[in-house]
């Protein structure tokens, strides 16, 4: 028998995992607080916070709720919000979405009153939550979504959203040509300074179910002529590169976790921050497995949170981020 070689044998990747303090110091990847982003919901008409059952331990804010929220987020390390409105109303043209009274606007309106100056305010930029048929847009007379009207409803709501106080907008239509006449539409108003944060790489994803029930979403179907094809990997750059000609500020792959190669090959082409969103199937998948004793909770998510940076998300949104970020400010994550 040949014997090993001495150089071969003296070569053990093993010594790098040899105790705590050495795994530390050559780990690749880290997290902070800093870069999480919260998602928060804020649902029209309610007195008191009220659980969603799809989403464990997450909640629809009432109005009166929302700073107290924003406090802890505050507390806890994160630096932006992402505000998503439920209205008590809706019609087929979304027409909520931009009235300066309506749910989005004032929630915009509280957030930069009392979180403004220690928060970047986010708010998403889409019609879903606020049209009868649940689609992201206006519709055609024959059902389908009309891209150029829905670019002129999403300038309406941008501006709208700017004039409540609104730091960065979230763009999560997929509709063509979004971002630069969003942007267009912001400077010609006076907006210069409110960023673009494009959802450039949206795919049509079975993951968004839970969050479909946070909204109340009356949506039958799907949103496959919109939202990108799960089957795509090349096209995603494409559209990120669309919507950094066009004047995106930061650029979003959504889903993260089924998306984690999208990630990287964005992570390779892009010169403005990457983020990427842990979306809601993604959240709950993780706390009902480990609700059933399937999971270690804490463990799975600090994983799961570790890998999305590890692909080369610069930013992630996740309804993790308060927790995780207390967790982070006040002891960093767990070595053990
Ligand atoms: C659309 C929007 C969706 C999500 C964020 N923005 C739903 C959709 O496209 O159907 C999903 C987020 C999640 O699942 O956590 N405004």
């Amino acid at each position: 028998m040949m014997k090993p070689q001495e150089g071969a044998v003296s070569l053990r990747p093993r010594r790098l995992r040899s105790t705590n303090a050495m795994r530390s110091l050559v780990a690749e990847t880290s997290l902070e607080a800093r870069q999480l982003m919260a998602p928060l919901f804020v649902r029209e008409g309610l007195e008191a916070p009220r659980p969603i059952d799809s989403l464990p331990g997450v909640v629809q804010h009432s109005l009166s709720s929302l700073p107290g929220a924003l406090q802890e987020v505050i507390d806890s390390g994160v630096k932006s919000v992402m505000l998503f409105a439920v209205p008590e109303v809706r019609d087929a043209l979304g027409s909520m979405a931009s009235h300066p009274e309506g749910i989005i606007s004032r929630a915009v309106s509280v957030a930069a009153e009392t979180a403004g100056s220690e928060l970047v305010i986010g708010a998403d930029v889409c019609l879903d939550e606020f049209t009868s048929h649940g689609h992201c847009g206006v519709l055609t007379s024959d059902g389908d979504v009309d891209n150029d009207q829905t670019v002129l409803a999403y300038q309406e709501m941008s501006v709208a959203l700017a004039k409540a106080g609104a730091d960065l907008l979230g763009l999560s239509g997929m509709m063509d040509g979004q971002v630069g006449a969003v942007r267009h539409a912001l400077d010609d108003s006076g907006f210069k300074g409110v960023s673009i944060l494009a959802y450039a790489a949206k795919y049509a994803s079975n993951f968004y179910g839970p969050f479909r029930d946070a909204v109340e979403s009356p949506l039958e179907g799907n949103r496959k002529k919109y939202q990108m094809d799960w089957r795509n990997r090349r096209e995603a750059l494409r559209e990120i590169s669309l919507d950094i000609e066009q004047g995106a500020d930061i650029v979003m792959v959504k889903p993260a976790v089924s998306y984690l190669d999208v990630i990287r090959d964005a992570s390779q082409i892009v010169d403005v921050p990457l983020a990427a969103y842990i979306v809601s199937g993604e959240y709950s998948m993780i706390e009902l497995a480990a609700k059933h004793g399937l999971l270690d909770r804490e463990a799975t998510i600090w994983e799961t949170l570790f890998a999305v940076r590890r692909a080369g998300a610069d930013i992630i949104c996740t309804y993790w981020a308060v927790e995780f970020a207390t967790k982070l400010s006040t002891g960093g994550f767990p070595l053990d």
